[in-house]
């Protein structure tokens, strides 16, 4: 009896979702229509192995294989009315989530997962090429499987078997696209990245656009489109105002388009009234779309010629069913393909394999990274330093300082299940402590200060040769710079039309075509900035001047190592890397915080039964 209301409510889930079964359903809202056109993108970027969607939240919960389905959708669309659609990703779909990170090699299922999606352009991005491995994972597994998408303008590898360096992928692509007949030259670029494994080799964008290839590929006669697809990010790049600009003198009216990526934002820049380029966010929340209508198709597909210039739009879908649904005129029902229900399906195995949804504990509140102010109760920052690194050194032998920079956390934490999941979203660097023993108290106690104020470090030192990450999470830049209460007005084309006023938080977009680039209206969520570093003290007495310790155990999170040492030289005290050592038997920041979940936060009895 019980089984059978199982598998029916199982049964009905699918109808209703087809995103993973444990995701949340998606939240009508008043949308923005698709500024369909002659050619279409649709465009991911930075999915950071995201590819199950968020399962915590609903407005991005939709997963890869209702990508595949969308795009299917699409596609007919554009065979039914004769126009085109090309499907365009540009890197860093590794690293982040736990359906990459969490199988041993890492990755195990991704790629077979990514590949059933099809892509027409495909590059990489600087966290496919940290690791040796992961760039020969791109090497033995995506560059085959996207053999006529991918493309890698300036990224060599060396070949594993043979030793000898050669291009990731081929350097460009020239095709014809199918039902329009636009002649398409595309480019795929990483920005000029350095941390990358020595196995491969990133050539600076400035040498590859002098190289004979670029410079003869560009004066190509037969090109209608310049596509130029890329990791980098589309505006305040070097990379990318270069190659334009290079495209530029020799061929000065051709139509180019950009994708870009990198920077983890919804944005669109227009370059000329010709050139426009798109970013579409960041971890499988946005899929991009960008139309042109008005371009010469001089292939052999169709002969329509048209004089004016060419018309650029762009739409940033929030990835969940409610607008694919919409965006794609179908419903629960007619919307799932057998291949995208096949790959929700693989993705919901990968999960259960990895034992992503084994719980911790359960938050009993939100907490968040950037969306509350710290000191708050709802800062991820000071539950952190109130909560859980006091009680993790509690045990702490000597007096202790201990810091951590902000940029080790990635993401908030909801309300519900803390799972092993939530343990790579949140914390996904593997990096530990380390501690420098028997610093003055006096200047430990000044280090934190140093750290928050780089001002006086940046002074007076080389920063550009101490070549220093930074300290802080990443911010979505155009959304948080909004003031508070500022609603977006055009509200065009409504299908809910009472409800003008929107009331789900998220993006609200500003780019270089105004304010209605998101398909869906959101109230403004608000950003608050947050300290470089956070700290806690232990076994430190602090209620008079004699009660303080004359030294102090100085630990911090390995991963800013470099700017501890800098701090304190800067205070006056000189210390050697030899002189620091591992802290806390190598645990890293992710164990720390499964651990102190684990003990402290107890779930309501039935919540294992929540999903179904
Ligand atoms: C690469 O090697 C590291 C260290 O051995 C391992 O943890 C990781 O899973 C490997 N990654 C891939 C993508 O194979
Ligand atoms: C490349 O890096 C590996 C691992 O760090 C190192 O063992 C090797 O010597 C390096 N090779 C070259 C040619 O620098
Ligand atoms: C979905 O659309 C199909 C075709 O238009 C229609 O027959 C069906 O009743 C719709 N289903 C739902 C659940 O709205
Ligand atoms: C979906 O999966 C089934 C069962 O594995 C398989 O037979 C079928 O060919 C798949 N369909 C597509 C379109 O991939
Ligand atoms: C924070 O939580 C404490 C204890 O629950 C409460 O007393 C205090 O008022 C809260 N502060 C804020 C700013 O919400
Ligand atoms: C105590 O110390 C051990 C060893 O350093 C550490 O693993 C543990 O997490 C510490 N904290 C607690 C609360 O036991």
């Amino acid at each position: 009896m019980s089984f059978c209301r199982v598998a029916l409510l199982l049964a009905f889930t699918h109808i209703a979702y087809t995103a993973q079964p444990s995701a949340p359903e998606p939240v009508a809202a008043p949308l923005r229509e698709l500024p369909w056109a002659q050619l279409n993108f649709l465009h991911t970027t930075d999915t950071h192995g995201w590819h199950g969607g968020h399962l915590q939240e609903p407005q991005y919960s939709a997963d890869w294989g209702d990508y595949i389905s969308f795009a299917h959708h699409l596609r007919k669309r554009a065979d039914d009315d004769g126009s085109d659609l090309l499907i365009v990703d540009t890197g860093d779909r590794v690293e982040g989530n736990g359906l990459y990170d969490g199988s041993h090699p890492k990755g195990l299922y991704t790629f077979d997962i990514l590949g059933e999606q099809q892509v027409d352009i495909m590059t990489v991005g600087n966290h496919e090429l940290y690791l040796k491995n992961a760039s020969e994972n791109e090497y033995y597994q995506t560059v085959p499987k996207f053999k006529n998408a991918y493309v890698s303008s300036n990224v060599d590898i060396q070949n594993p078997d043979s030793g000898e360096l050669e291009p990731l992928a081929p350097r460009f692509r020239k095709f014809t696209t199918k039902n329009q007949g636009i002649r398409v030259l595309a480019f795929g670029f990483l920005f000029n990245f350095k941390g990358n494994a020595n196995n491969t080799f990133v050539e600076d964008v400035k040498n590859t656009v002098e190289e004979k290839w670029f410079q003869d590929a560009i004066r190509s006669k037969d090109v209608d489109l310049f596509v130029v697809a890329g990791h980098v990010p589309v505006r305040d790049s070097l990379e990318y105002d270069l190659i334009y600009k290079t495209i530029r003198k020799v061929a000065w009216d051709t139509p180019i388009v950009f994708f870009g990526g990198h920077t983890h934002i919804r944005d669109y820049r227009k370059y000329d009234s010709q050139a426009y380029g798109i970013e579409s966010g960041r971890y499988m929340e946005t899929l991009g779309f960008l139309s042109i209508d008005g371009l010469k198709a001089s292939g052999k597909a169709s002969e329509v010629t048209v004089a004016s210039t060419p018309k650029y739009q762009r739409l940033y879908i929030d990835n969940n069913l409610y607008s694919l649904h919409h965006h794609s005129s179908t419903n629960a029902t007619t919307f799932p393909t057998e291949k995208g229900t096949n790959v929700s399906k693989a993705i919901s195995h990968a999960r259960s394999k990895l034992a992503l949804d084994h719980t911790f504990g359960c938050a009993p509140r939100d907490f968040w990274l950037n969306r509350a102010p710290y000191p708050a109760n709802d800062s991820l920052l000071t539950w952190l330093e109130d909560e859980v690194i006091p009680d993790t050194f509690s045990n702490a032998t000597d007096p202790s300082i201990i810091i951590t920079n902000s940029g080790a956390m990635r993401f908030d934490i909801f309300k519900g299940p803390f799972t092993t999941d939530t343990t790579y979203l949140v914390s996904p660097f593997t990096s530990g402590f380390r501690s420098i023993p028997d610093v003055p108290y006096k200047v430990a106690a000044q280090v934190l200060q140093v750290l928050n104020s780089e001002g006086p470090i940046l002074q007076d030192f080389d920063l550009e040769a101490q070549n220093l990450v930074s300290m802080r999470p990443p911010l979505p830049r155009n959304a948080e710079l909004r003031p508070t209460g500022a609603i977006d007005g055009s509200n065009a084309q409504l299908p809910l039309s009472e409800s003008s006023k929107p009331t789900i938080p998220g993006y609200t977009t500003s780019d270089d075509a105004g304010r209605d680039g998101d398909d869906t209206i959101h109230a403004p969520i608000r950003f608050y900035d947050v300290p470089n570093c956070i700290s806690a003290a232990v076994k430190i007495d602090s209620t008079s001047e004699d009660s303080l310790p004359e030294t102090v155990d100085l630990v911090y999170n390995e991963f800013i190592q470099d700017w501890v040492l800098l701090a304190l030289r800067y205070l006056g005290k000189k210390y050697e890397v030899a002189e620091t050592k591992e802290a806390l038997d190598g645990k890293t920041m992710t164990s720390v915080i499964s651990e102190w979940v684990g003990e402290h936060w107890v779930c309501e009895k039935d919540i294992g039964n929540a999903e179904l």
